[in-house]
């Protein structure tokens, strides 16, 4: 058989793949989020992410120092709110000495040079569970986005490298711009969740941080997963209202939608992993149906092909640990 090309020559041993792989996953890659509670040696497993934790503070600095210690460079805060802070106007999320305002100076304190992105949205503060306030059943609009201002602003006084709006109100990423603008902020990042979907994948997420919607669900502000083109309009009107980074979320139910915005903007591109995600391949694995260490390995090179630059996944620590 005469053959002007044979592709399999590139593929024949792990020198040569290797040498011509277009996709590399290090551990610079990685944003690892993490779970913050009140209390002191605390560590507990979430049931439905198994090898998962929330942690008190003064653990998640042992956390932090070993991620450090392993190359990893960001870490996305993420607290749990005692219950008697809640409320409907999530005031809590501004308190300057709220567990993620000490969270962000005691991690900066800790190891100065790791990037300490942080959450924005009302969900972990809200008495309904609700990125926004809620009024005669509705999550409205511009009310949130004052409150959003308010803690984006106390996390960037507490030290916050990026503020990362998580909840998916019109217009808060061009006011946060103006109000870090207004207040001499010019150093602090915004990583905007841009295309975030309504997604069922959130699930084991809101059993981490007890942040489950009390009522409906939260599909009058997270995006429609039928829609793609909507993904592009929302994100670039991030990109024109002051984002640095833009973000995807989920991911692997995702990736078109991630390629599709890669192709469409000019900041980092980043995708979030979630814990839904991380639990499909922890309890497939348990069974012994899939092998976990290539899943996480496969699933996350298939998210930087996909076309983000970064990513924010639970396996941050054990992908480094299999990158070797
Ligand atoms: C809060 C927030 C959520 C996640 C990140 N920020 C939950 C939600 O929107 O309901 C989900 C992350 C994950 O599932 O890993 N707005």
């Amino acid at each position: 058989m005469y053959l002007q090309r044979r592709n399999r020559i590139l593929r024949t041993n792990a020198s040569i793949r290797n040498l011509v792989a277009e996709t590399i996953l290090t551990p610079a890659d990685f944003i690892a989020p993490l779970f913050i509670d009140e209390g002191q040696h605390v560590i507990f497993e979430i049931p439905s992410m198994p090898g998962y934790y929330r942690r008190s503070l003064d653990e998640t600095i042992k956390e932090v120092k070993e991620l450090w210690s392993m190359g990893i460079r960001s870490v996305l805060l993420f607290v749990k709110a005692a219950d008697d802070t809640k409320d409907n106007t999530g005031k809590e999320s501004w308190n300057p000495d709220g567990l993620m305002q000490r969270s962000i100076k005691a991690i900066k304190d800790a190891v100065p040079e790791m990037l300490v992105m942080t959450d924005v949205a009302l969900d972990p503060y809200s008495s309904y569970g609700h990125d926004g306030i809620v009024e005669n059943g509705e999550i409205v609009n511009d009310p949130t986005v004052e409150a959003l201002l308010k803690m984006s602003l106390s996390h960037a006084k507490a030290g916050a490298d990026f503020v990362a709006p998580s909840d998916m109100m019109d217009g808060r990423i061009g006011a946060i711009r103006k109000v870090l603008e207004e207040n001499n902020f010019t150093k602090t990042g915004i990583m905007s969740y841009s295309a975030k979907y309504a997604s069922c994948f959130y699930g084991p997420f809101r059993d981490a941080l007890d942040s489950a919607p009390g009522f409906g669900d939260k599909k009058t502000y997270q995006m429609d997963y039928a829609n793609r083109i909507e993904a592009i309009k929302e994100t670039l009107m991030d990109v024109e209202e002051g984002a640095d980074i833009v973000m995807v979320k989920p991911a692997m139910a995702y990736l078109d939608i991630i390629r599709e915005v890669k192709n469409s903007v000019t900041v980092p591109v980043s995708a979030y992993h979630v814990s839904g995600e991380y639990a499909m391949i922890k309890a497939a694995s348990k069974m012994g149906w899939l092998n976990e260490e290539k899943a996480i390995i496969e699933s996350l090179t298939s998210i930087k092909r996909a076309g983000a630059d970064l990513i924010a996944t639970y396996f941050a620590k054990d992908a480094v640990k299999l990158l070797g």
